[in-house]
């Protein structure tokens, strides 16, 4: 018997694999980066996006470092978002991404094998799903599975993996809403549309814009939308917040003071668009279907669904019971992550078959 066959005999296979090996599960989302490590929970939870030097283009910061630029850049930078609307829209700055991230998740003991789980968009398309591995497999992730989000986010959000009775779950992110109808953990039904939380961002930017003649940052229009957003009638409607920006007409810089109910009104198309997607969803399914769904209620993740009355409004419009998740925003990482105690789910339901990268080293301890 081979050294490493009698050490694996030893020590049992998975204690070897788990001392050897990160298991990473991966939500790379518009908004935020997302990584939990098996036995070690949530390591990195960072902004989406780099900050690049215009003139080399070389990247010079990620994540929250990039972040603290972003509206502010030196006159050489400039802050991106690699991925838009949930897909890899610059593939070199989304693999330095990763590849950073990555390594930051890293525990000091494993050197020489990585597996993650990574969750994709339902619609993602075959183009946009080779990127993402791609980018996977040059941050030196040996095996990677890819998992629909609606899927990952039911099981995050605690729907039991063998429920024989469906569940619907939307998850409102930063660029895309993916709406799922899930039975015994496998996807039945499923839409994502590139509309998500962002989008109300840039519809404050663009109405004060047009309408008050202020120019305001990216972080400005999310301040904004933190402090006085929300899907209901807003409770007090004059509660106002006096923001900054530059002047449209004199360049100058300027200020106005903006209103929940003006908020309200900029915001409400947004919701109603999300609102339109669930129903489309809920009218394709079959009437068993749509009856345990009915027991159930809709169950809500992803930042968006921190809205203020977001369920209230779901609620209200679709005719069934909408609830917030749990820490909705970390739905999703955490439902692929429990998708490591359950191998054979995994292999049922990974998008790709699993996917022998690069690390050579690591297949002598891959099952
Ligand atoms: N209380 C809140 N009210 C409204 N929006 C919120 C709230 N909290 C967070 N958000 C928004 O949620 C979004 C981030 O959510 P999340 O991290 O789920 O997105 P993402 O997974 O990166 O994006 P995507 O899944 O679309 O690629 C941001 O746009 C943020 O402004
Ligand atoms: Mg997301």
């Amino acid at each position: 018997m081979s050294f490493i066959g009698k050490t694996k005999t030893f020590l049992g296979l998975n204690a070897l694999k788990n001392l050897v090996s990160d298991s990473m599960a991966i939500d790379m989302g518009s908004a935020s980066t997302i990584i939990a490590v098996r036995g070690r929970g949530i390591v990195v939870d960072e902004p989406s996006v780099v900050a690049v030097n215009k003139v080399t283009g070389e990247v010079i910061a990620v994540g929250n470092e990039a972040h603290k630029m972003q509206g502010r850049e030196a006159r050489d930078v400039t802050v991106i978002a690699p991925l838009v609307d949930g897909v890899v829209a610059d593939f070199e700055r989304t693999r330095t991404m990763l590849d950073h991230f990555v390594r930051e998740a890293r525990s000091g003991l494993s050197h020489f094998s990585r597996r993650a789980i990574m969750s994709v968009l339902s619609e993602v398309t075959q183009v946009e799903q080779r990127a993402l591995l791609a980018a996977a497999e040059e941050a030196r992730i040996s095996r990677v599975y890819m998992i629909e989000e609606g899927q990952a986010a039911a099981i995050g959000a605690g729907v039991p993996i063998n429920d024989e009775k469906a569940a619907a779950v939307v998850d409102i992110g930063g660029g895309t809403t993916n709406v799922a109808a899930i039975i015994s953990g496998s996807i039945i039904a499923s839409r994502a549309e590139r509309i998500g939380s962002s989008d109300i961002d840039v519809a404050i930017m663009d109405r004060l814009r047009r309408h008050r003649g202020l120019t305001i940052g990216v972080q400005t229009a999310e301040r904004l939308k933190l402090e006085l957003s929300s899907a209901t009638e807003p409770f007090d409607p004059s509660k106002k917040l006096n923001v900054r920006g530059r002047d449209v007409q004199t360049g100058s810089p300027g200020a106005v003071d903006i209103t929940a109910g003006e908020v309200y009104t900029i915001t409400q198309p947004i919701i109603r668009r999300i609102a339109e997607e669930v129903r489309t969803l809920l009218a394709d399914l079959s009437p068993e279907v749509a009856g345990d769904i009915y027991d159930r209620g809709l169950i809500m993740t992803g930042g968006g669904a921190s809205m203020e009355g977001l369920a209230t409004y779901l609620t209200k419009e679709l005719g069934l019971t909408a609830r917030v998740a749990d820490d909705p925003r970390f739905a999703i990482v955490r439902g692929l992550s429990q998708l490591y105690e359950e191998p054979l789910l995994l292999r049922r339901v990974a998008r790709t078959e699993p996917h022998p990268l690069i690390d050579t080293e690591a297949t002598a301890f891959e099952t």
